[in-house]
């Protein structure tokens, strides 16, 4: 599929949108039209149902430990600064970027690709931003620029190697710049923090600064406490939230890829530290088979675990799952969601004071005059499992948990295994990402017989009903004879049941073609029969089969079919 048929598809049917287009677009924000919001928020819904609403507190899912609990939170955007500091994204959030002294552009250091080539006895290494599909004709077109060559000379560059990223060059002397006409104009690689600054209050001094956030995560992290004191939930359970999340990417690219402002599916899972392996194996699982039950079955989809050289030390798996965007060169994969086992890291980095990540076994990382470098909350938040102890107290001959804890005070927990900080395992998601694998998974084109019978190449959206902006089109066939007036009664019988549509315009070939290429899955049309039998056709957008229903059955026809 080329890309630029969905890009093309996306904006004239009401997808997606540059945003701000009519001033020129603003690079890394992007716009849902009328299709692309039902279809978005059909994906969150779709994650939200399965992952919340529709899980059973009392049975334990086929792969899962045991039974668990799910419940939800929507947190504020701006949370307190020291939230950042905490959980590390204040130092660590950041990416590498180079600056070019001759066209003024910043990219970031590791997207920059290019080549060395050879002519004229200088080698030098061209580079580009240029999509993976265009990429060797835009270096080609540089390095004979370049080169002071025509085209028709292009056998006298001698190429050398595969087309690799600006890190893995050691001499800059030797970089042409993605927009520059002469050699080392990139500056060193400096860091960016992505996080978007903003100011809170009228002031706006440096203590009212705060962020937008980067992750929805967080939110959680610092509710936990909240959420356990105002519900009756026991470990193991998960908290689920949606929400946007903003980073100031220095190459926002590749569509909504990667986007500056964002919306995230994430999960915090709480679970005992002795079983959380095989929680993270659980999720790992689950969120794999979401993905392949929603219709990203296939080549294009993988999961890959993270090698242990790539691991915190405190995690004990982490894996990606990743997808075939047909932006992305030959073979490469881009991360749809991400399953990590973080451990107690957030908990404890929130209640003691923020960690050093490399420190083993993790320790609260000091500032230069000794004290915590970033100050936790100092809230306890930890889990006490009551049922655990009420079961062993009058075996262990003690009254109250007090005693416990001074009975084993020179324990590294003196209150375990009764009282300890849980372990999480976070399924992270991206709503946009996972609607860009959707749109781009579902765009097919086939041939198919238009009105005369003639076999036309039509574009069809695929998608799985349950994701499908439309859900079924209302027709009569001709604008007569009493058809419309059934048409539309059915229309607003099926309305307070499905997202439907009415469309009486053009001939009847046509608006079928219509509905395929936004992935209506069912069209039903009111034709002369149904004047005489009250019975009407339903056809199927993928195998083009029609069957006739009662107009009372319609929907009992339909609904198992939207599942
Ligand atoms: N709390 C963990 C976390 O945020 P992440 O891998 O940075 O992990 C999780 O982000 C998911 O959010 C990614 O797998 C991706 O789907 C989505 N995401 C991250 N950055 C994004 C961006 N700039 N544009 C669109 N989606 C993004």
């Amino acid at each position: 599929m080329q890309m630029e048929k969905l890009v093309s598809l996306c904006k004239r049917r009401g997808f997606l949108f540059q945003s701000s287009e009519i001033y020129g677009g603003l690079q890394g924000f992007w716009d849902y039209g009328p299709l692309g919001v039902e279809l978005k928020r059909n994906v969150k819904d779709a994650w939200w149902r399965d992952m919340v609403n529709a899980h059973d507190d009392l049975t334990a899912p086929a792969g899962a430990p045991a039974a668990y609990e799910m419940t939800g939170l929507d947190c504020a955007i701006i949370m307190h600064p020291q939230v950042w500091k905490c959980s590390g994204h204040y130092d660590l959030f950041h990416d590498y970027m180079v600056d070019c002294r001759e066209s003024g552009k910043r990219y970031r250091h590791d997207q920059v690709r290019g080549r060395w080539v050879e002519a004229k006895d200088q080698r030098v290494f061209v580079t580009t931003m240029a999509s993976a599909d265009e990429e060797q004709n835009s270096l080609q077109a540089k390095a004979l620029k370049f080169f002071n060559l025509r085209a028709k000379h292009a056998e006298q560059l001698k190429w050398d190697g595969d087309i690799v990223t600006l890190p893995e060059v050691d001499d800059a002397s030797k970089v042409l710049g993605p927009d520059a006409k002469s050699l080392d104009t990139l500056t060193e690689p400096r860091e960016f923090n992505l996080m978007f600054k903003t100011t809170i209050g009228a002031l706006g001094g440096e203590d009212d600064t705060s962020f937008l956030r980067p992750e929805t995560a967080q939110g959680i992290f610092v509710n936990f406490k909240n959420v356990l004191d105002s519900s009756r939930l026991k470990i193991p359970f998960g908290i689920a939230q949606t929400g946007k999340s903003f980073r100031n990417e220095i190459t926002p690219r590749n569509f909504t890829f990667r986007s500056r402002e964002f919306e995230q599916m994430e999960i915090e899972f709480f679970c005992h530290p002795d079983t959380s392996h095989e929680w993270y194996q659980y999720w790992r699982d689950r969120r794999m088979q979401w993905y392949t039950d929603m219709g990203l079955a296939g080549e294009r989809l993988r999961l890959r675990e993270h090698t242990p050289e790539e691991l915190a030390h405190y995690s004990t798996g982490t894996a990606d799952i990743e997808y075939a965007f047909p932006f992305l060169p030959e073979g490469e994969f881009g991360e749809l969601e991400g399953i990590a086992h973080r451990g107690d890291f957030d908990l404890r980095s929130h209640m003691e004071g923020k960690l050093d990540e490399k420190s083993m076994p993790l320790e609260v990382q000091l500032g230069p005059d000794g004290k915590p470098k970033y100050r936790g909350s100092g809230k306890d938040l930890s889990y006490f499992d009551d049922d655990a102890w009420e079961r062993d107290k009058e075996r262990l001959g003690l009254r109250s948990f007090k005693e416990y804890v001074k009975k084993n005070k020179d324990a590294d927990q003196p209150g375990a295994p009764y009282q300890y900080i849980p372990h999480v395992i976070e399924p992270s998601a991206g709503a946009d990402r996972a609607t860009l694998a959707f749109l781009c998974e579902s765009y097919d084109e086939d041939q198919a017989p238009d009105e005369k019978g003639k076999m036309q190449t039509r574009t069809v959206m695929r998608f799985h009903p349950r994701l499908a902006p439309i859900k079924a089109a209302v027709f009569p066939l001709v604008k007569k004879e009493g058809m419309p007036d059934v048409a539309k009664q059915i229309y607003r019988d099926l309305k307070s049941q499905f997202n439907v549509f009415y469309d009486e315009k053009g001939a009847v070939g046509r608006r079928y073609r219509r509905q395929d290429e936004i992935g209506t899955p069912f069209c039903i049309t009111v034709d002369g029969q149904t004047m005489e039998d009250q019975t009407v056709t339903i056809r199927d957008r993928d195998s083009l089969e029609q069957w006739r229903v009662k107009i009372d059955d319609i929907v009992e026809d339909l609904r198992p079919r939207l599942t």
